[in-house]
């Protein structure tokens, strides 16, 4: 007892970056328009708010999506030569930023960019009938970034210069995800360590200590990951590198068609996985399917689950367990054209593991899908 108090203590004291949660992820897109609609029809997202030139911002418009705790910010430029326009014409559509809630932007910029991080915003201050937010920006890998978002007493509908948007509820059919549970970012090759190192020196994070910290390699996964984690585990952010496999690494297609490293996968939790990803399955959404076999010895391999297994086995959900619970999850296919960004639906029941367990069924169905686009 006397060891962990002195343990949180310590923590409190070297946590120089308090985040209270993800505040939204941005993605620079080529259609905002009509990637919001795919958010709201497939994902049962709401939109909530829009900025663009009617709202004054004549170089861009954004649409914020929201479900429960979780915000898109979906972006797209209006000229050729803005730096949006660049960004995607080389990674296509994809996450620019990994916006984090705080309470003090201003020192959040301070402590990170004296410890090494490059600043991209500073510390600014933008206001409307409705409060204030403060912002600023680091970079991470890759053309990446984290804004520093601080909404004191803001209660605007996002923030000033967006504005509240009318949008039909018949469109979009809630399905039950409520925050992120991770986000995973792709590297390259011997890139891993490093990144890892700057989480923990300059944003004060740490390896999650319920992680096995082993890389995994095997001849199937052909990728290392290590999972990094801010002072109250609110954000957690597995970092990928591709290792030397049987076949080509997806980590490695994935740089090739990004363009250079970037956001792999967003999970977005549920507390009821099996309604959640029935739903989605309705409105559209494709998921990576395991063969069936995967579910012959499931009950062996994971011991009692309160889901039934055929209808896990329906869906194509995963299992995995470990010693403190288990945990469901299911992978997307791409949401968009080139094999980049996907999409986990996550149910946690008592683990916090990332399910390794299902790594090997997971990367042959998704060798499957690398070798049907000529990626192998
Ligand atoms: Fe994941």
């Amino acid at each position: 007892m006397q060891s962990q108090q002195t343990e949180t203590k310590t923590k409190e004291h070297i946590d120089f970056l308090p985040i209270n949660g993800t505040d939204y992820v941005e993605f620079y897109v080529g259609n905002a328009k009509q990637s919001a609609h795919f958010y709201r029809s497939a994902f049962g997202m709401k939109l909530v708010a829009y900025s663009g030139p009617e709202t004054g911002q004549r170089d861009r418009a954004s649409y914020v999506l929201q479900q429960d705790k979780i915000r898109f910010v979906l972006t797209t430029p209006m000229q050729p030569d803005h730096p949006i326009s660049e960004h995607i014409k080389h990674h296509g559509d994809g996450v620019r930023d990994i916006a984090l809630w705080v309470d003090d932007a201003e020192s959040a910029y301070e402590e990170t960019t004296k410890r090494g991080g490059k600043g991209v915003v500073e510390p600014t201050v933008t206001k409307d009938e409705f409060g204030e937010v403060k912002r600023s920006a680091i970079t991470t890998y890759g053309d990446t970034i984290h804004s520093f978002v601080e909404r004191k007493e803001y209660d605007g509908v996002f923030m000033p210069g967006f504005r509240p948007i009318e949008s039909s509820d018949l469109v979009c059919r809630p399905v039950g995800l409520k925050f992120i549970d991770h986000m995973v970012g792709n590297v390259g090759w011997g890139q891993m360590n490093t990144w890892v190192k700057f989480y923990e020196d300059v944003m004060g994070f740490r390896m999650f200590k319920h992680f096995d910290d082993k890389d995994i390699s095997t001849e199937y996964s052909a990728l290392m990951s290590k999972v990094v984690a801010n002072g109250n585990d609110r954000i957690k952010f597995p970092i990928n590198e591709p290792a030397k496999g049987k076949r080509k690494s997806q980590i490695e297609e994935y740089i090739e068609f990004y363009q250079g490293p970037g956001v792999q996968h967003i999970a977005m939790a549920t507390d009821n996985i099996i309604d959640t990803v029935g739903k989605l399955t309705d409105q559209g959404v494709e998921f990576l399917r395991v063969p069936t076999t995967y579910y012959e010895d499931l009950a062996g391999r994971v011991g009692k689950i309160d889901e039934p297994i055929d209808e896990l086995a329906k869906l194509g959900i995963l299992v995995d367990r470990d010693d403190e619970g288990y945990m469901l999850q299911i992978f997307t296919k791409p949401i968009e054209d080139r094999p980049t960004l996907f999409f986990e639906i996550s149910q946690r029941k008592g683990s916090r593991s990332f399910g390794k367990g299902n790594f090997k069924a997971l990367f042959e169905a998704i060798e499957m899908e690398q070798e049907l686009r000529g990626n192998l």
